[in-house]
């Protein structure tokens, strides 16, 4: 990880879960890191554990729903730190409310969480990048729902898979636009199977194998940590059927 020693990152979603745990590794190896999300007391709560290590975690409240928050969020950033070298789009929600129930505004707003604040993010973090000549890291944090349509429970999480299946194409389309920009920034692409946090029901954990937060971030050090010419273009990364943990 020395390349990235005293870097910036932006960790969306790192209030619980995955993006929790990353802030937490990234800290941990002298990255220093800015966390959005709305729960603020949550990310206090890590900032002061995280308070003797070597980065340092800059919590800012962010509704990535809202393009103006998101918006404020990057330009403190810019204006107080100059630039960043890692983004991890982490942030995502779902529902198992049934489709045809659905109204409108609560389509829209999976939507906005899933797919639009992770482009309007990349488009910002690949602005300020280019700006100051920087080669850095977009990852996005995808789901095995980005392959195909789950179905768990008598549901299939509404159009969580679909904003998914689109970020997935996002992410093809960042790389060719980075490619044509010249600029050698990584992506990565990292499609998890059930992950024991806040998100999932919390009857599946009882029903079906799962993996922790830590084995997706260590999955993002790995991709983070390799040679510049090299990217991890993408990891698929599930539980083992059938293990049985103690
Ligand atoms: N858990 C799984 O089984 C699983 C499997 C595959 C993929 N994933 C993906 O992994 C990523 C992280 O999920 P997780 O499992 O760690 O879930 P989680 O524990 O529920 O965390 C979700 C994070 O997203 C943030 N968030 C949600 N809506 C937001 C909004 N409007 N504005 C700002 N932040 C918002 C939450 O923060 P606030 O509520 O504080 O705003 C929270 O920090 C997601 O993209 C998810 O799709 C999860």
């Amino acid at each position: 990880m020395d390349r990235w020693n005293n870097k910036f990152a932006i960790v969306t979603g790192a209030s619980s879960g995955i993006g929790l745990e990353l802030v937490k590794a990234l800290v941990k190896n002298n990255v220093n890191v800015f966390g959005l999300a709305r729960r603020m007391e949550k990310m206090e709560k890590l900032k002061i554990n995280l308070k003797n290590e070597r980065g340092e975690f800059y919590p800012i409240k962010c509704d990535l729903s809202n393009e103006g928050d998101i918006l404020t969020a990057f330009r403190w950033i810019e204006e107080n730190f100059k630039t960043i070298d890692i983004l991890v789009n982490n942030a995502g929600i779902t529902t198992s409310e049934f489709l045809i129930d659905s109204t409108a505004e609560n389509l829209k707003n999976i939507l906005d969480v899933n797919l639009i604040a992770p482009i309007i993010c990349t488009r910002e973090a690949v602005r300020i990048m280019r700006a100051n000549n920087i080669d850095g890291h977009i990852i996005y944090i995808n789901s095995m729902s980005g392959h195909r349509v789950p179905f768990w429970n008598n549901t299939t999480f509404n159009i969580y898979s679909p904003s998914k299946f689109a970020l997935k194409q996002m992410s093809e389309l960042t790389e060719m636009k980075l490619k044509e920009a010249k600029n050698c920034t990584k992506v990565t692409t990292i499609f998890p199977g059930l992950v024991k946090t806040e998100m999932p029901p919390d009857d599946l954990f009882g029903q079906t194998s799962f993996i922790d937060p830590e084995d997706i971030c260590n999955a993002i050090i790995y991709a983070l940590k390799t040679p510049p010419h090299v990217q991890i273009k993408e990891l698929t990364i599930t539980p083992l059927a059938g293990y049985e943990r103690k």
